[in-house]
């Protein structure tokens, strides 16, 4: 389905885990170069899908395939995945104008193992994703929400995570980072209880390139806080 203006449907309409939306759709100018890319390539690397997505038929080439929601104006999307070719990635994003720079990136870099859904994370899951199919979910900086009337917009919630690992294989990975302290506390508190992962804060990996958002957060003093936990079906159930 190529972008036109308006904004045509989302590829699925699907009721949500909750009522509240992590996000809030920006009106963002699209530039010349991002609406040119989202024309030329949005079919050959945006899916549209409407059934349960099959990643061995999507990432042929790829024996292991992660999803990152919220890739942005994708910059460092595209650097790991030039960095990781056999590496399938699936990005989840809803601002228009980040679809179309992750797009020119695609090409520029001539990658093969990236893919891009555009809708909101939360229904993907829920309506799109096989239960154990996911070597790794990336969460790099989601939107803080920093008024207290607003956490409950947070993508990052118990239940929401909770429902988002049984989408990982077992082993699978759950990447957070923020730079958004309070965020970070809840994530640390929240820590293993009732969501069958082991792990924790971590030094940022060398692999896990700066995004754009993290830059902005260092240039202000901010501290980056990555949180890796591993998918253990064994972990204890604290009820
Ligand atoms: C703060 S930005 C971070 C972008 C990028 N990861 C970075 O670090 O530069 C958060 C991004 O997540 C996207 N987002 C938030 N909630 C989402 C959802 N439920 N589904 C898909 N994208 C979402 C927003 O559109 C936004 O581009």
């Amino acid at each position: 389905m190529k972008p036109e203006s308006p904004r045509p449907p989302q590829a699925v309409s699907v009721p949500h885990l909750r009522e509240v939306r992590s996000y809030k759709l920006r009106s963002g100018r699209v530039t010349r170069s991002q609406e040119e890319a989202l024309r030329l390539h949005w079919d050959s690397f945006v899916l549209n899908p409407t059934a349960i997505l099959e990643f061995a038929t999507i990432f042929e080439k790829c024996p292991k395939v992660i999803v990152e929601i919220g890739s942005g104006m994708g910059e460092a999307t595209a650097e790991m995945a030039e960095a990781q070719p056999d590496l399938g990635i699936l990005a989840i994003e809803v601002h228009r104008p980040g679809i179309g720079a992750l797009l020119s990136k695609i090409v520029e870099r001539q990658l093969d193992n990236v893919r891009i859904i555009d809708g909101d994370a939360v229904s993907i899951f829920e309506k799109l994703l096989p239960p154990d199919s996911l070597d790794g979910i990336r969460v790099y900086f989601p939107d803080p929400w920093p008024k207290k009337r607003h956490h409950k917009r947070r993508l990052l919630q118990t239940e929401w995570i909770e429902f988002a690992v049984t989408r990982l294989k077992t082993e699978g990975t759950l990447h957070i980072a923020t730079d958004w302290k309070p965020y970070a506390d809840w994530i640390s508190q929240r820590g293993e209880a009732n969501l069958k992962i082991s792990g924790g804060l971590v030094p940022r990996p060398e692999w896990r390139s700066l995004t754009r958002f993290e830059s902005q957060g260092l240039a202000k003093g901010h501290r980056v806080f990555d949180f890796l936990y591993t998918k253990n079906p064994e972990a204890r159930v604290e009820l």
